[in-house]
């Protein structure tokens, strides 16, 4: 089959990144190193655009989008996540609720909870954090919601459109990594796209996304062989498994775009209660072959949550119209 995509190569993946004023060489690295992605910076942008949008809607309408939120739980990490999409909601001008429940509370309270939030008119979007106790079925709350009011984007119905490639509300993690790679102008289509996981949150979807960009795409998980090699022949490579610093710097193509998912808690070895949060990718690694990286923490993370408050505008127009 004869290629007519422009070629990219290592040199000119390297320039187009850098020219991104998202996309950082640091002071002091070598030419040869990947250009950082900063999530945390698009993340502000694109939030920053969001608060014009919103003002624009409750002047139209006379009321703000709200988003609820249920934690079911106490898991820590859930709960600052819980904090921050609350925090980011009032920072763009939505409305938020909050519901904070008990660990041992039942599916069927969880169940008529979002009933009651799925016939109030001033909620348009609702997330059930995840994961839940092992007691309350995951798929059985994620079916209750709404298609309209799902902003995770996790329903059938919408992970339905999202599969014959007309997205509605996309899982916000893999819009994020896509907003990304758009933000610095990094060309998708006939590139060879490697996903690693395949998790309804992020691994599935991000696939059926790079496959509407017209990535030739893969998805690898726990069963896959030769995962490295895979890995090595990946113009753009997503990883999103929770496993510290699975994927080697020798392991990555040169001039590959890496995108890390994982967020990986990991503990001080000064026997301190300490701790540092690192993906998935061995970073120092891989950023001296990739053209660009993103970081963790600083790089995906910050653009869930502005995916989250953009699907939960976009469910508030859609309502209004
Ligand atoms: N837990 C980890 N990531 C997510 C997410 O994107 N949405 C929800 N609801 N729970 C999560």
């Amino acid at each position: 089959m004869q290629n007519q995509k422009p070629e990219m190569n290592n040199a000119n993946r390297l320039e187009k990144a850098n020219a991104s004023p998202h996309a950082q060489v640091g002071p002091g690295r070598s030419a040869a190193h990947a250009a950082i992605i900063d999530g945390k910076a698009i993340a502000s942008a694109l939030c920053k655009d969001l608060k014009t949008r919103v003002d624009h809607f409750k002047a139209r309408h006379g009321y703000a989008p709200g988003l609820a939120v249920i934690l079911v739980g106490e898991d820590p990490a859930s709960a600052i996540y819980v904090r921050r999409k609350g925090e980011q909601c009032r920072v763009v001008g939505m409305k938020t609720m909050e519901y904070r429940l008990h660990v041992e509370t039942r599916e069927e309270t969880v169940l008529e909870l979002i009933q009651r939030l799925n016939g109030d008119s001033a909620v348009h979007g609702i997330l059930v954090q995840l994961p839940l106790p092992p007691h309350i079925g995951t798929r059985t709350v994620l079916a209750a919601i709404a298609p309209s009011k799902d902003v995770d984007g996790f329903h059938v119905t919408n992970a339905g459109w999202l599969a014959i490639g007309e997205p509605t509300l996309a899982p916000c993690t893999p819009w994020g990594c896509i907003r990304l790679l758009h933000t610095l102008n990094i060309p998708l289509r006939g590139e060879r796209a490697l996903v690693i996981g395949r998790s309804v949150i992020v691994g599935r979807p991000m696939a059926q996304l790079l496959l509407i960009e017209d990535c030739t795409v893969t998805i690898a998980h726990r069963y896959s062989e030769n995962l490295a090699d895979l890995c090595r022949e990946a113009d753009i490579l997503v990883v999103a498994v929770g496993i510290p610093n699975l994927i080697r710097g020798d392991w990555i193509k040169p001039g590959a775009v890496v995108i890390d998912v994982g967020i990986n808690r990991l503990q001080s070895a000064d026997g301190t209660n300490g701790h540092r949060i690192v993906g998935d990718v061995a970073f120092d690694e891989a950023a001296r072959v990739a053209s660009a990286i993103t970081p963790v923490p600083g790089g995906v993370g910050p653009m869930t949550i502005a995916c989250l408050l953009e699907n939960t505008l976009r469910a508030a127009e859609i309502a209004a119209s």
